[in-house]
């Protein structure tokens, strides 16, 4: 349990980078070994019961090596030898020309270090931290759990005093140089009702484009998220191709 004086570290990869919490300051950078997908049923949100939409969860390395059905996608993704964003656009299905087996042996001999998550963490205040939790805590009921990760830190959005002593008292990564911090996540777990992956990134956009809830238009939630995303860093690597894939699928008039 958190020390009751101590502030507290969030981070945001879905809808909190784009409606952030009551915070001091914001870090934007990356976290490892998970991959992001609209795996995650809303019937509260971006949904309804009747028709419910996606919003984003995290997969870790560990539940994608042991379950093949995950295999396929991340050879469309993350295994991508270029990231280049033609395989849409020409129109084809995502049937890869690989063998299975031989995506999975690839998939087989991915690390943490090859799967990266860009998103935000936000620093909360020692007095903001038991308001902060209870909001973020009615999440849980739709399946998420909290987890401690490791967060790479490669800039800082806002400057404060706050963010000038807490920086100061961090630690580096030894290879990078990057700051490290260890922050509170919510991830929806494989095994709960809400995760419905793997979905096809076509069935996905269909979902988008057709679903709203009481927080609006789930295409707003994919234009929101995409946009943020793209300006988490200067020299571009935060581009998520996936997201950036399901936003061109769900403007394409003939969907
Ligand atoms: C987020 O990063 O936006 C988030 C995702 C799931 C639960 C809570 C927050």
């Amino acid at each position: 349990s958190e020390v009751e004086n101590q502030g507290m570290w969030i981070i945001g990869y879905g809808s909190l980078i784009f409606k952030p919490p009551q915070h001091s300051f914001r870090v934007n950078g990356y976290l490892k070994g998970f991959i992001r997908r609209f795996w995650q049923s809303s019937s509260d949100h971006r949904g309804t019961p009747e028709a419910p939409g996606r919003v984003v969860t995290l997969v870790s390395l560990d539940d994608l090596k042991t379950n093949v059905k995950f295999h396929n996608d991340l050879h469309l993704y993350e295994l991508r030898s270029t990231h280049q964003e033609t395989e849409i656009k020409e129109g084809k299905e995502s049937t890869p020309v690989e063998p299975i087996d031989s995506i999975s042996h690839r998939v087989s001999t991915l690390e943490v270090d090859d799967l990266k998550v860009w998103g935000v963490a936000y620093y909360i205040e020692p007095k903001d931290v038991a308001e902060v939790k209870a909001y973020l805590d009615v999440r849980e009921q739709d399946g998420y759990t909290t987890h401690k990760v490791p967060f790479h830190i490669i800039n800082v959005e806002n400057k404060n005093d706050v963010s000038e002593k807490v920086l100061a008292d961090l630690p580096k990564d030894s290879l990078t140089g990057d700051f490290l911090i260890d922050s509170m996540i919510y991830i929806g777990t494989v095994d709960s009702e809400s995760f419905i992956g793997p979905e096809s990134v076509h069935e996905t956009a269909k979902k988008i484009k057709s679903s709203q809830g009481p927080s609006g238009l789930n295409s707003e939630y994919l234009f929101e998220l995409t946009k943020a995303v793209r300006h988490l860093d200067k020299e571009n690597r935060s581009r998520d191709y996936y997201l950036e894939d399901l936003v061109k699928l769900v403007n394409d008039e003939s969907l």
